[in-house]
């Protein structure tokens, strides 16, 4: 058992798990869910584990993870007369996570799910801490639940299929980890030059650990889970931006560029050594490509930031640093300090 009330094993076994699991279990029915990038890459290679099921294939990417993709699975569900005892599989990243719990949350009110996360992205972060949910309108994860899976199963190898860039984009969850909660580790990591150096099986049970405690300690953010917005006040805003443009970013591709214009607030806020500031930036700049921002786009980023799902009535808030390895939740985030921010990040 994690720390969490449900298991989430890390590793080579994780799929032998899995298969032991179902074995202790009765279930009447088990959809697979994967989109097509899965069902290609990591179906057949979990298939073998699995009892007999059925499965369900979407297309690829954020643009899908609507209400109409999720009426096309509730009418499969339904179709294959699915009762209340069966679980759903999700086999995929964050968007077959996010959008498999929030269909296996309602229907029926409520069938058991368990992740298989098959990106960094989802396999550090998305597939722990019982966010579900989907985009609704413009606004990315609008309609939502706390709904915990009944348990977490990664297995690392279904990374070797995944693009260096989507990769990428879930080690900026990786840095967010050691920068909040592990200063010691973010000293070890900040050597690194290669991705391709990294032990993940390694990374990604840290970066688990440390979500999973911060989860379980607050799981309806009331507090200390707001330490997982670093980064995301200001690298959301910028996606959100981007989404309608011609080269949308990857989240971990803004959260990156947010983590170093926050850790400048949290500098100018007396929190954060010049050193430890430049530190992250040189990091980032390392291995994220680079952002261009250009100066019409400044107050559209912050007047997106200001409808961030976070903020408390009409208050922008973040979460900054207080040297690596510890934040401070609630920072009241004006306007110009963003801005400030932002301007670090382009300085280079
Ligand atoms: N619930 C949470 O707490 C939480 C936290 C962070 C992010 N999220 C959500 O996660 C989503 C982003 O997740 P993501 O980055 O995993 O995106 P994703 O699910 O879209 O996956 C990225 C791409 O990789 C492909 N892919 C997945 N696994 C693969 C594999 N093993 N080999 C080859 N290709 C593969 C997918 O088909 C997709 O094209 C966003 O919707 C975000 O809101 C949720
Ligand atoms: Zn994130």
């Amino acid at each position: 058992m994690s720390m969490l009330n449900y298991p989430i094993p890390i590793g080579t076994h994780a799929l032998s798990e899995l298969q032991s699991w179902l074995e202790g279990r009765s279930y009447s029915q088990v959809l697979v869910l994967c989109d097509e990038n899965t069902f290609r890459h990591c179906y057949p290679r979990i298939n073998a584990f699995l009892p007999p099921h059925h499965f369900h294939i979407i297309p690829p990417g954020e643009q899908h993870k609507t209400l109409v993709t999720c009426q096309q699975i509730w009418e499969t569900l339904t179709r294959l007369d699915v009762d209340r005892k069966a679980l759903m599989i999700n086999l995929g990243g964050g968007v077959v996570g996010d959008m498999g719990g929030f269909v296996a949350g309602t229907y029926k009110r409520g069938i058991d799910f368990v992740q298989v996360p098959t990106t960094l992205l989802a396999q550090v972060d998305a597939s722990v801490g019982g966010k579900v949910g989907i985009d609704f309108q413009q606004y990315k994860n609008q309609l939502g639940l706390f709904l915990e899976p009944q348990g977490v199963f990664i297995w690392p190898a279904f990374l070797e299929t995944l693009s260096e860039a989507e990769l990428r984009s879930g080690f900026a969850e990786v840095i967010k980890h050691h920068l909040i909660a592990d200063g010691e580790g973010w000293e070890s990591l900040r050597k690194l030059r290669e991705l391709s150096s990294l032990d993940l099986p390694k990374l990604i049970q840290h970066s688990v650990n440390i979500k999973a405690k911060i989860v379980a300690e607050d799981f309806r953010e009331s507090g200390s889970r707001k330490s997982l917005n670093f980064g995301h006040t200001i690298g959301h805003a910028l996606e959100s931006h981007r989404l309608e443009s011609a080269q949308p970013l990857r989240h971990g591709e803004a959260i990156a560029v947010g983590m170093v214009a926050e850790a400048q607030v949290s500098q100018a806020a007396g929190l954060l050594s010049s050193e430890d500031l430049a530190n992250i930036r040189t990091f980032v700049r390392h291995f994220f490509p680079t952002i261009d921002l250009s100066e019409q786009e400044i107050p559209e980023i912050l007047k997106l930031m200001q409808q961030d799902k976070k903020n408390e009535g009409k208050q922008v808030r973040c979460t900054l640093i207080q040297g690596p390895g510890q934040f401070q939740i609630d920072h009241p985030l004006t306007e110009a300090e963003a801005k400030m921010g932002l301007a670090y990040y382009m300085e280079a």
